[in-house]
This record gives structure tokens, sequence and C-alpha cells, in this order.
């Protein structure tokens, strides 16, 4: 759900009675992820360029000269002055930087602030008991298709977010993609099936377009037919809302190709592997926000 509005998204109160429109954005790390919620949110026109203030680390004047110059919005390193007056916070640092900034910024950030994460293993709990108060904290999860706007993100409120705070951090991210509002307990699941899932995803086209070098293909029309086939698999499934294996055994005709093709990933585990990658990318996500700092 894609909601444009002239001059910005509407922030309930921290009462919730009145509704009130977004004072400022203070967007806080403007890396890879960052830079790609920026010019999502601009190009979808949901914010005036006045009200959006970014923020880069300390030695990165250069980057934020870059991000003021690119998108004409006020760019810096100061987080502070960043957080002062802003209504929405949307925190794109590394998860070990997340701390700190909560640390560097409580004093100055308004007690009725939204705060939007996007932190791996960063619990909305983490957030609030950093903070001190009855902070109103989403946690989200994109990934990298974000960046073109084909981006999965799953939202979940912490303990003092409202439904109308999950349901504007809906609308942040649906000009990224597609959103799933779904309880915090499976955040970490959901971090390592579809926020890393494009990685595994890579790891299967450049498998499939090897395999087309192999049988003779020129490796970019291999890599094309690859990734084509992904993607208008992977569209199938939503558009139809059919169960996969149902999909599967329409492609897969009696004493044809494909079976063979199926008996051969069966034989090299493909399944059990690609269910052990999603379990042991998790257990990282839950540890990663205590030993991470890469
Ligand atoms: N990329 C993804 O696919 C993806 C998907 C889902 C979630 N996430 C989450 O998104 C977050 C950001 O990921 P990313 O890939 O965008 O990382 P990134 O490119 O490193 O972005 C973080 C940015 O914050 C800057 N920064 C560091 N310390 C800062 C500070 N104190 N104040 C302000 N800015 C500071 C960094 O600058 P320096 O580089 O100079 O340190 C960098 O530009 C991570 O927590 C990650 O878990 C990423």
């Amino acid at each position: 759900m894609k909601k444009t509005v002239e001059a910005g998204l509407n922030v309930p109160s921290a009462r919730g009675k009145s509704r009130s429109r977004i004072r400022k954005l203070a967007l806080i790390g403007a890396g890879k992820l960052g830079e790609g919620l920026l010019s999502a949110l601009l190009e979808s026109q949901m914010l005036p360029l006045d009200c959006v203030e970014a923020t880069v680390a300390q030695a990165e004047q250069a980057r934020a000269d870059y991000l003021a110059g690119r998108y004409g919005i006020k760019a810096h390193t100061n987080n502070r002055q960043a957080v002062k007056g802003a209504s929405l916070v949307l925190i794109a640092l590394k998860p070990y930087q997340v701390e700190g900034f909560l640390r560097e910024v409580r004093n100055v950030l308004s007690k009725d602030a939204l705060l939007v994460s996007v932190a791996a293993s960063v619990t909305t709990a983490m957030i609030e008991r950093e903070l001190g108060h009855a902070a109103r904290v989403v946690r989200a999860m994109p990934n990298t298709p974000c960046l073109i706007r084909q981006g999965m993100t799953a939202l979940a409120r912490g303990k003092h977010a409202t439904h109308a705070d999950a349901e504007i951090a809906q609308n942040i991210f649906a000009a990224m993609g597609r959103t799933v509002v779904v309880d915090e307990k499976h955040m970490n699941a959901i971090t390592a099936l579809s926020g890393s899932g494009p990685a595994y995803v890579y790891m299967i086209i450049e498998s499939l377009a090897a395999a087309g070098v192999k049988l003779g293909l020129p490796q970019g029309l291999s890599t094309e037919l690859a990734s084509q086939t992904l993607l208008g698999a992977s569209a199938l499934v939503l558009h139809t809302g059919e169960h996969p294996a149902k999909l599967k055994d329409v492609v897969t005709t009696p004493a044809g190709c494909t079976i063979d093709g199926l008996l051969a990933l069966e034989e090299g585990g493909l399944r059990i592997t690609l269910i052990k990658a999603v379990m042991q990318a998790a257990a990282r996500a839950r540890q990663l926000v205590e030993n991470d700092n890469s």
C-alpha cells in the first residue's frame, strides 16, 4: 500500500488522540540501505525535502556533501542535531552502532518521536531500554532488492508502538516493495530468510548460469535465463498463491527432462542444504548484536 501525501506522512501524536504531520524525519546512518530508503522516500513524494535530515559517520563529511547535493536534503555528521525536533527517526546504522547512537541522542530526542530501526538483531526492547522512556519503536527487516523497489520488508511493533505507527512504517517501506507486519518473535527467522535470502538466490543464479556455460551457452545469456527464470517463477508463486510443489508438478512431465533434473537436486540435498542455511543464519542473527562489530 503506497500513500502519497502532499505535505508529508501523517504521524499520530504520542497520546494517539490527534494526528499531526511529520515535523522532521531524521535518517541516521545513510549508508547503502539508508540511501536506498532516502531515494525511495523522496521519489515517492511522501515527504517534502525540507523535512528530511540525514547523518553519516563523523569521518564521512564528503559523503554528507554528496547526499545533500544529490537529494537536496540537509545531510551532516551530527546525530544530536538531526534528531532534535524529529517526529520520525529512521535508524539505518550497523547493529553494533545502535547502542552508542541511542546513548548519544537520548536526552535530545523528543519523547513522542517514532523510531524505526532496520538494524538486524537489535530488538525493540533494547531500544526502549536504552532510551529509558516508553518510546514508540518499530523494527524493520528489509532486503537489498528494496534498492530497486522490489524489496521484502517485515515490520514488528515494540511494546509502545501503535497500529498507526506500524502503518506509518509500512507506508515508508511500501515505497521500496512488499511489506508485512509480524510479531517480533519471528524477526530472527525473517532476517535469515528474506534478509539474507538474496545472497542464497545469487548463488543459485550463479550455479544455474554456470550450468548453461558448461552446456555451451554464453555467460551473459545464461545469467539472463537463470535470473529471469527465478524472477518469473517467484512471481508465479505470489500471483497464483499456489503451493510451490503444485507449480513444480506443472513443469514436470512424466518421463520428461525436468524430473531428471529434480532427481539430481534431491541427490545433491538441495532442500536440506537451503533449510540448514536459513537455520544457521537465524542462529547467527540471535547472537549478532552481542558479538558483531563488522
Ligand atoms: N544491506 C542490507 O541488505 C540490509 C538488509 C536488512 C537490514 N539491514 C540493516 O541495515 C543496517 C545498515 O546496513 P547497510 O548495509 O546500509 O550498512 P552501511 O552501508 O554500513 O550503513 C551504515 C552507515 O552508517 C554510517 N555510520 C556509522 N556510524 C555512524 C554514526 N555514529 N552516526 C551516523 N552514521 C554512522 C556508516 O558510516 P561508515 O561506513 O563510515 O561506518 C554507514 O554509512 C544494518 O543494521 C543492517 O543490519 C541491511
